[in-house]
């Protein structure tokens, strides 16, 4: 391939100007508030497949927040490869511990980022790493080097648990017929580490509710004769994890897949430091499941976490009171070959068994998906490896992510190829935290290793 570095180097300001343009609509798609923004944002995006080249550009609605989907056929003969992304993005809440207005993006360097990055929420997750792919396929149509066909399906509704698309994708299978899934949501282990993405896990997330007296008690004149929903809730709660942090639900592991040490071995290969890790967060040991290392517990291995936690009074002062109810939300992180709904179910026998005499419990399932695993010997994850090894000059390392994205299974059951993870953040970019960042570096070596992908995807699929 030819003059991509020039083209990126001739157009760097713009590429970055029209990504901040992106950045500034506050596309929030937990909050009803922003319906109108992320509407926009379905338009701008739209509107940039337009110029980049696309064929034909559309808006499909669904129940929820619609889908953009643009293509370029160049020849039936040769493979297509589909990009997925999203365009929504998560709330910026805590709004006082960002640095600067999240959807005013500004360019600062960091440690990690010494030749700046841009500060706003979506600049990594996902905005910026999708905005690689439509600035990649540009580079490709104008300077006449598209290897092959190419689709493009952005939602806005990822970050919210992709309720609708999983509708659009087995309804409009032919609409997406592909050859090779190709998506940029992820991360790598640094900037010298290339890695690629060989696993996503599986999640399960519910909310639970422990209800006990009909009002609010006074917790002097009933304090010690009634059931206390926080105290029990916590009890429950505490309960889901054994001394050596095993979950204690039944069943809960029975699916899951006890990698070969042989496996385990080349995955402690990945360059790791514990004393860098704990320095970066600010705590003096790790914590987690007994005989599994920190990459294992946040790759291979299931977790349960509770996400928030509420009851009584949190206002100011002191209230002397007994609540009447008490809620958590607990995710699940789940590894591939667990159900995600068999898993929702076994959870939800557990924790209502757990609840005593005197309390109500209610467990309301909210959304989740299946763990992804993805082998390395596929045409789809030897051109990925090649492209990296063009523009970074190393291999890249697979390496199973903890993250999910639970469309991921369903797009290969019912579009029957292969994901490919070609993440170009760091886990240091604060996604989902105040002060999300993205490289402007990772930005243009994303638009730069991208058309290679394709260049050998489709000389692999001859
Ligand atoms: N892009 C992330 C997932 C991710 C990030 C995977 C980094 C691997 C590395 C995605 O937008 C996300 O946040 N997913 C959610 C699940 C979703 C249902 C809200 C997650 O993992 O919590
Ligand atoms: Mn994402
Ligand atoms: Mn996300």
């Amino acid at each position: 391939m030819k003059n991509i570095p020039s083209y990126i180097k001739e157009h760097k300001e713009r590429f970055l100007n029209e990504l901040i343009e992106l950045l500034k609509i506050p596309s929030i798609s937990a909050d009803s508030a922003y319906k109108s923004d992320v509407l926009k944002t379905a338009e701008a995006i739209k509107s940039c497949l337009e110029k980049a080249g696309c064929d034909t550009v559309e808006i499909c609605p669904t129940a929820g927040y619609p889908i953009v989907y643009g293509k370029k056929t160049i020849d039936k003969n040769l493979p297509t490869v589909l990009v997925y992304g999203h365009y929504d993005v998560q709330p910026p809440d805590p709004l006082n511990l960002w640095n600067s207005p999240p959807f005013e993006p500004v360019i600062k360097t960091t440690e990690k980022h010494p030749d700046g990055a841009i500060f706003a929420r979506g600049a990594c997750d996902d905005k910026g790493q999708m905005y690689m792919h439509v600035k990649a396929f540009e580079i490709m149509v104008k300077t006449n080097q598209l290897p092959c066909n190419v689709k493009f399906m952005i939602e806005g509704e990822e970050e919210v648990g992709s309720a609708n698309l999983g509708d659009f994708v087995k309804s409009n299978r032919d609409k997406l017929k592909n050859d090779v899934i190709l998506i940029s949501d992820t991360g790598m282990i640094a900037n010298d580490t290339p890695s690629i993405t060989t696993g996503l896990r599986g999640l399960s997330y519910v909310e639970v509710e422990v209800t006990g007296p009909n009002r609010d008690l006074h917790s002097g004149l009933y304090g010690g004769a009634v059931a206390n929903p926080i105290n029990i809730l916590t009890k429950m709660i505490a309960s889901l994890h054994n001394e050596n942090n095993h979950i204690t639900i039944p069943e809960f592991y029975d699916k899951v897949e006890e990698l070969s040490t042989e496996e385990r071995t080349e995955m402690a290969k990945a360059p790791f430091s514990l004393e860098n890790y704990k320095k970066a967060l600010d705590i003096d040991a790790v914590y987690g499941e007994d005989g599994f290392t920190t990459n294992e517990r946040n790759s291979i291995r299931p977790t349960l976490d509770v996400n928030g936690i509420w009851g009584g009074y949190i206002g100011e002062g002191a209230k002397t009171v007994i609540p009447s109810k008490a809620y958590a939300k607990i995710s699940m992180r789940l590894v591939p070959n667990q159900d995600w709904q068999e898993i929702t179910k076994l959870f939800t026998a557990h924790f209502e068994s757990l609840a005593p005499k005197g309390v109500k419990v209610k467990v309301t399932p909210h959304h989740g998906g299946q763990g992804y695993v993805t082998p390395i010997s596929s045409i789809g994850y030897q051109a990925a490896s090649k492209a990296y090894e063009q523009t970074f000059g190393k291999k890249p390392i697979p390496q199973r992510s903890g993250g999910s994205i639970p469309i991921v299974s369903l797009f290969e059951q019912e579009l029957e190829s292969k994901i490919i993870l070609m993440g170009f953040g760091l886990d240091s970019d604060a996604i989902h935290s105040p002060n999300e960042h993205f490289g402007i570096w990772n930005y243009l070596k994303g638009i730069e290793t991208i058309p290679y992908f394709y260049k050998y995807f489709t000389e692999l699929s001859k």
